[in-house]
């Protein structure tokens, strides 16, 4: 049984990945910090799954810890690397918190695998590299433009580290995987998105709203050049993301990789409004939703969805959920979560 090492595993996206690998019968070593997360996510995987990973609380960028973490573990074949701290807003706050976070722990990583005959890395990048692209949908080969945030920019530099990482030597290969809007959750609402205190977020703050935890949501702006005026993204439901990762994995540890650095986008290739997102919503659940238009968001990007069809090419892999199935996943799991009697 193949042993993969995923860091952040209690986070959002990464414990629908943990479950998606444990499905695929690989096993799982979770390494959290739990700075953004609750250890009683392992339950979720666990009721899901029927097993229950091996977890590390650790913070990656402790190089010593991390070190007796490998050694510990032994035998590990690839890193899955979702630890980095994700606010944006909060980013452009406290910079350093930032770039200490998110690039000390990938240079540990980078620096210490090779020691551990560990040669494979999936990595969490982002559409935010982007920016506003020229032309949509956009492709793996658009140029990369200046960041907005610090935290984009961790992402940015991130690929950059990687990239020149892999170019040095043949130690190690990786796949940098672009996430478009990851939403939803697991169809049985035992895992899902937990954001700490209000979420910045679409979904968790209609899903918020439509609960009565938020009054009401503002929709951030309307006179965007797009059809209704509203900003458009690319809503992915965060298993069909998960289970990119495992064939990502997958694709490392066979060497099927055409090159030891691979960037893959990661959404349905649709672009949806706030508005078109709202409207969806209310269908599924039946709830209306108290919004109001305000002003513009600074630093939102007008519009962006993904060219997928590279990922689809070379990963045999799709987005399979409509957004209408992802919304609900999302509903049912706020309403699980906060108020388990309705
Ligand atoms: N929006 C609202 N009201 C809200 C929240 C969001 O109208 O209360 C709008 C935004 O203006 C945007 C869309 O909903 O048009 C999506 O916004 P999100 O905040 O959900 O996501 P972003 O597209 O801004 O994505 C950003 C970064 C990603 C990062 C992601 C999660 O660009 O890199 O946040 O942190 F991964």
């Amino acid at each position: 049984m193949k042993k993969i090492l995923v860091t952040g595993g209690t986070g959002y996206i990464g414990s629908h990945t943990a479950v998606e690998l444990i499905s695929e019968g690989y096993e799982v070593v979770i390494a959290d910090n739990l700075s953004n997360s609750k250890i009683t996510v392992l339950d979720g995987i666990e009721k899901i799954t029927g097993t229950r990973p091996a977890f590390e609380r650790i913070d990656l960028c402790d190089g010593q810890g991390l070190e007796s973490m490998l050694q510990k573990h032994g035998d590990v074949s690839a890193v899955i690397h979702f630890a980095a701290y994700k606010a944006v807003g909060e980013s452009v706050g406290q910079p350093l918190k930032y770039y200490r976070n998110n690039l000390l722990s990938l240079i540990n990583l980078l620096e210490l695998m090779p020691l551990y005959s560990i040669e494979n890395l999936v990595f969490s990048s982002s559409c935010t590299v982007y920016g506003q692209p020229e032309q949509l949908p956009v492709t793996e080969q658009a140029p990369v433009q200046p960041a907005t945030s610090p935290y984009g920019n961790t992402k940015q530099v991130s690929e950059e580290i990687i990239r020149d990482t892999v170019a040095a030597s043949n130690a190690i290969k990786s796949i940098a995987l672009r996430y478009f809007n990851p939403i939803g959750a697991h169809a049985s609402a035992l895992i899902g998105e937990l954001p700490v205190g209000v979420p910045n977020n679409l979904v968790p703050f209609i899903t918020q709203t439509a609960i009565g935890i938020r009054g009401q949501l503002s929709v951030f702006g309307n006179d965007y050049h797009t059809p209704d005026g509203s900003c458009i993204r690319d809503y992915i439901h965060v298993v069909d993301l998960a289970k990119a990762h495992v064939v990502a994995v997958r694709r490392l540890i066979e060497n099927k990789n055409r090159t030891p650095f691979e960037v893959f986008n990661l959404g349905t290739g649709r672009g949806v409004s706030v508005l078109e997102l709202i409207r969806t919503f209310e269908k599924v659940t039946g709830k209306p939703l108290n919004y109001r238009i305000t002003d513009r968001r600074p630093g939102d990007t007008e519009q962006v969805w993904a060219d997928t069809s590279f990922a689809n090419k070379e990963l045999g892999w799709q987005a399979r959920s409509t957004l209408e199935e992802t919304l609900r996943s999302a509903w049912e799991w706020e309403k699980q979560h906060h108020q388990p009697e309705i």
